[in-house]
């Protein structure tokens, strides 16, 4: 365990407040005791329930899970269904094509209402607009949109023809953007002028236009939503509106069902190397699994509930409990566009009361940043419906969990720290609310059919009381299938470190009671704001800079945003020419912002003039991290020369 572990490891065991379920809510609550029986009874048995009870199947599956071939899974063997019909047709066939399914608030404050039955027509006709581009099953989709209907519709009208959506986030750069199109060979982009971004549109158009310039040949049109009225530049023959090919497109579309192994999604994350890794989900043990977890982890009733996740589309998050567990379930959601304080810093809760919201799934970064601005602000805004809240991304302090509930949930609301991952596709590990006595800071529990353990160096299952790595131990529905394109980087990622057992890359803890506390990643990858970033990544953007030698990236605690990436560079003997009068800090940060977008800018950049490194030639982080944090230095006895660190703490002195 690193030395900020440990210090974590001492914080939790001071933390003993609990929270039993509110009477009223554990009397009438949607998950019961008796699913942790029902799954420890028969796992198998258990999945297969809810797969045909949660959604409708064009064609019964005949065998639950075929693992003859791990790590390479295969989930109700034999079922065809179709997403898209399971998220919008069938609630309209069920007579809730009034139920409103996104209640969408703009950032300048326009709105927009889509019941089902809007839904329905929407994606069907931008189902006909896309086969109409020749797109169809086994296909790849780019989708770079704001937060606007159009993302979930164009997702779930791929969906609906069985091609594979991979969204990228509308913050990442035109060449991230164009790696990743490479990556899937799309043939499609889903793009739109631009979106609203504090205050002021933020212009999206522009990287396609780059990002197609500079290569992703496989691209052969590019649908554009009219959103800001930016003027853009286009291409005659591959770009067009999406006013003129699916608002004429027709609004009859027959859904056909598809393999429960057809992908889904491609969703891109980072790995502990450059290249992000593009994870691969399926149809019907994604779909599962996310209906699941989104009906009894939130205590889902669909036919009073408001639901909110603030998440996204461009992350998982958004992807599962945006668009295809809220939607599988016939729910009513709020999507919002923009950022949390435009034009005020009381928007969300503003939002919150406007639409009566009952269920609120934030990030603890968001959180924090609301203890920051003080409860004044949401104390003018009626949040009385309020009834469950949710985090997910990061480990969640236990002074933010109570923050949470006190000045947000009313003082009653129950909270659901969920832990999950890209990768995981859904929630792995939460308590269920109106049954689990809550514990601040703590995921807890594995969901009913999900089994995870914590290990040793050794791999050995740690006891109450133990710490190390947390490990799953059989698999899941909604689990990635594998790295598009790499089968032999997922097994060698996920599956080879504790054999036969997926490793998640996450430290963690068991208290005495056995429940576990996530301590963080284990690699090289952080978590900045709940947003994965690997180190190499931004280390590879600095160095592609013409006055950096090497740089070395950590993440370091932040009170802010969890992870905050640390740059230490050492610059090259032109540097001066190359950076004139700029001072280098403000010019690398701009690059890397350039190069990958503005959530991986380095919050400090350090030149220094030598880095520590291994025999071996690794970068010693963990050094840095120490440096970063401003504490006293770990064990330097692998080093090459155990010189360099204290060259780098004089350096630093009197440069903050
Ligand atoms: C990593 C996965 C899950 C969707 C958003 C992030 C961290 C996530 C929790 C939590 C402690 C958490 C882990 C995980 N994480 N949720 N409730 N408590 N840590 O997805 O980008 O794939 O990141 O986020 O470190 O490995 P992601």
């Amino acid at each position: 365990m690193s030395t900020t572990s440990t210090k974590t490891l001492e914080n939790l065991s001071v933390e003993s407040r609990r929270f039993p379920p509110p009477e009223d809510f554990a009397a009438q609550a949607v998950a019961t005791a008796e699913l942790y029986e029902e799954a420890a009874a028969d796992r198998l048995a258990f999945w297969a329930k809810q797969a045909r009870e949660r959604l409708s199947w064009e064609t019964d599956f005949t065998e639950t899970l075929d693992w003859s071939d791990p790590p390479f899974a295969k989930w109700f063997v034999g079922g065809r269904l179709n997403a898209a019909y399971n998220c919008v047709d069938r609630h309209v066939e069920a007579g809730n094509g009034d139920r409103v399914a996104i209640h969408w608030e703009g950032e300048p404050g326009d709105t927009r209402t889509l019941t089902y039955a809007d839904l329905q027509r929407e994606v069907s006709k931008a189902a006909n607009a896309f086969a109409a581009l020749g797109v169809g099953q086994g296909d790849r989709v780019a989708v770079y949109l704001p937060m606007i209907p159009e993302a979930a519709i164009t997702m779930l009208a791929c969906a609906r023809l069985g091609a594979a959506h991979s969204v990228v986030f509308g913050g990442f750069s035109a060449d991230a953007l164009r790696s990743r199109i490479e990556d899937a060979e799309a043939t499609l982009v889903v793009t739109a002028d631009g979106g609203y971004r504090r205050g002021a549109p933020s212009a999206l158009k522009p990287a396609v236009d780059a990002a197609l310039e500079a290569g992703g040949a496989s691209v052969k049109d590019v649908v554009v939503v009219r959103r800001t009225e930016q003027d853009v530049e286009w291409t005659e023959g591959r770009d067009h509106w999406w006013h003129d090919v699916v608002d004429s497109a027709s609004e009859e579309h027959t859904a056909e069902a598809f393999d429960s192994e057809n992908p889904l999604y491609i969703l891109y994350t980072s790995g502990t190397t450059g290249k992000p890794k593009g994870i691969l989900h399926t149809t019907g043990g994604y779909l599962t699994q996310v209906a699941y977890t989104h009906a009894t982890v939130f205590d889902l009733r669909p036919e009073t509930d408001v639901y909110w996740c603030a998440a996204d589309v461009g992350w998982v998050t958004g992807h599962s409990y945006v668009v295809y567990g809220p939607l599988a379930n016939g729910a009513t959601q709020v999507m919002y566009e923009g950022t949390p304080d435009t034009p005020h810093k009381g928007r969300w809760w503003e939002i919150c009361a406007k639409y009566g919201v009952t269920i609120l799934y934030a990030a603890p970064t968001a959180i924090r940043t609301f203890m920051k601005w003080g409860e004044e602000i949401p104390g003018e805004h009626d949040l009385s419906s309020i009834r469950l809240l949710g985090s997910v991304g990061e480990p969640i302090n236990p002074e933010a969990w109570v923050w949470y509930r006190r000045v947000i949930g009313g003082d009653t609301a129950p909270i659901v720290d969920t832990w999950w991952q890209t990768e995981t596709g859904g929630m792995m590990i939460s308590p269920l609310p109106g049954v689990t006595t809550l514990k601040p800071g703590s995921a807890q529990v594995p969901l009913p059919g999900i089994s995870a353990a914590v290990v040793d160096d050794e791999g050995n299952p740690v006891g109450p009381g133990g710490g190390g790595y947390l490990v799953l131990t059989e698999p899941w529905p909604s689990m990635l299938r594998t790295i598009w394109g790499d089968d032999q980087r997922f097994k060698d990622t996920y599956w080879s470190r504790f054999p036969g057992r997926y490793f998640a890359g996450d430290g963690a803890k068991l208290d005495e009671d056995g429940d576990v506390w996530l301590l963080g990643r284990v690699d090289d990858v952080m978590n900045v704001s709940g947003h994965r970033l690997s180190t190499t990544e931004i280390e590879s953007a600095l160095v592609s800079h013409p006055a950096v030698a090497e740089a070395a990236v950590v993440g370091a605690t932040d009170d802010m945003t969890g992870q905050a990436p640390v740059a230490f560079v050492i610059l090259r003997g032109n540097a001066d020419a190359v950076l004139g009068d700029t001072d280098p800090q403000e010019a690398l940060r701009a690059h890397v912002a350039k190069e990958i977008g503005a959530i991986a800018k380095p919050k400090r950049v350090l030149v220094v003039q030598e880095l520590p490194k291994t025999r071996s030639g690794k970068i010693m982080r963990r050094l840095l991290r120490d440096v970063a944090e401003n504490r006293e230095l770990g064990d330097v006895t692998t080093l090459t020369d155990a010189g360099v660190m204290g060259l780098i703490q004089d350096g630093l002195k009197g440069a903050k």
